[in-house]
């Protein structure tokens, strides 16, 4: 099984998801928790970005000792000095240093010829290097950058010094083929590629993240960067659960797997929803209220039989004490009897026969029943007889 790094940055790329602001006690709540989680990176924020971003980055780099910290910095040298001021007292400093690479950003927003924009990046990597025993290099908007070009770079910036090579797919662009088909690019055309550590970081705009991490994966990446609960600009990042859990489950074909504590997912989740203030859909994969709840009777008989018949992944697995049955107007007697006998009641046949027939008849009104509702069914009907 190949090993494959988690970065986090749920507190750089995370926090930039609009209506977002966390402070630096919340900050560091989150920060600690990722280390319980077992991120091998987190990106703590963009030192050169505010005074206390930079003070946020400074106290996570000075407390966490079980994760590399990281932080952002536009290839200019002011960037790299307030984030080597920022990084440098932690456990393994390592700098996060980005150029766009793409036509588009060149033109419109860099204004900067092809070999301008690698004459900065090498000398963003080589001034880097005087501090950072790391340097992760990254490709802004690099899965529309023209193949060629992006090997030329990516060439260089090894050769500079950069020993991670992130392919951001920043605008969420790509299809999971062409990320894959990046990767083979650049691990068949570019020198010394094998050397460096290959990572992918993808947004969500068309739904894709998870799948494009995935893909990246397949084709060589070793590392994949994502946010918890897929937060960040727009539509968000990929969500690192998912990306980790889909390794777990299916590690028979990926044969590949992260060194996260899976367990520690749910709570994590619920702290960054928490303190973010980003709800988390039901139906969220992995993390949502509904992603281990039955509802319909078919699949409550079922998994009230045997677990595996609907469920993939085991609640406990990433630290959700239990299955759960919903109670509403698709589900069948046997959930419904298996519930009373939890809530204590021993009753006849022809006792719930008759409470499950008005259940049935209340439910065509009612969305879900509550214990509670339950429990007035039962001593209802116990009053009446
Ligand atoms: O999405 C992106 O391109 C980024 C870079 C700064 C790495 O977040
Ligand atoms: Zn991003």
């Amino acid at each position: 099984m190949q090993k494959i790094n988690v970065f986090d940055t749920t507190l750089r790329d995370g926090e930039q998801s609009a209506g977002v602001n966390l402070n630096s006690q919340e900050k560091m709540t989150i920060a600690k928790q990722l280390e319980r989680l077992g991120v091998n990176i987190m990106e703590a924020g963009f030192p050169a970005s505010s005074r206390g971003d930079f003070q946020s980055v400074q106290d996570i780099a000075r407390t966490i000792k079980n994760s590399s910290v990281t932080g952002l910095a536009r290839s200019v040298k002011a960037d790299i000095d307030a984030a080597w001021e920022a990084l440098k007292d932690g456990a393994e400093p390592r700098l996060h240093v980005f150029i766009a690479t793409s036509d588009i950003h060149l033109k419109y927003k860099l204004r900067q010829t092809p070999a301008q924009v690698v004459e900065t990046a090498v000398q963003s990597v080589k001034y880097a290097k005087k501090f950072f025993p790391i340097v992760q290099w990254s490709a802004e908007d690099a899965t529309r950058t023209d193949l060629p070009f992006l090997a030329h770079i990516v060439e260089k910036v090894i050769a500079s010094g950069a020993s991670v090579i992130n392919i951001p797919d920043t605008v969420g662009y790509t299809t999971p083929k062409e990320y894959g088909e990046i990767f083979c690019y650049l691990k068949e055309n570019v020198k010394n590629i094998d050397k460096v550590i290959l990572s992918a970081h993808c947004h969500d705009d068309l739904g894709m993240a998870t799948a494009n991490s995935l893909s990246a994966i397949e084709h060589g990446a070793n590392q994949i960067e994502g946010t918890i609960n897929g937060i960040g600009e727009r539509a968000g990042n990929a969500s690192l659960e998912e990306v980790a859990v889909a390794l777990h489950i299916r590690g028979d074909y990926y044969q590949a797997k992260t060194t996260l504590s899976l367990q520690e997912i749910k709570r994590t989740s619920d702290l960054v929803s928490n303190l973010t203030g980003m709800i988390i859909p039901g139906n969220k994969a992995v993390v949502g209220r509904n992603a281990f709840a039955h509802e319909s009777g078919i699949h409550q008989d079922g998994v009230l039989k045997e677990k595996t018949t609907y469920e993939i992944i085991t609640p406990e697995l990433v630290g959700v004490k239990t299955n759960s049955m919903i109670l509403g107007k698709h589900s069948g007697r046997h959930a419904f009897r298996d519930r009373l006998e939890q809530l204590g009641f021993k009753l006849s046949e022809e006792e719930t026969n008759h409470i499950f027939k008005q259940f049935k008849e209340l439910s065509e009104k009612k969305k879900e029943f509550t214990d509670e509702d339950l429990i007035s069914l039962v001593l209802e009907e116990k009053l009446a007889n």
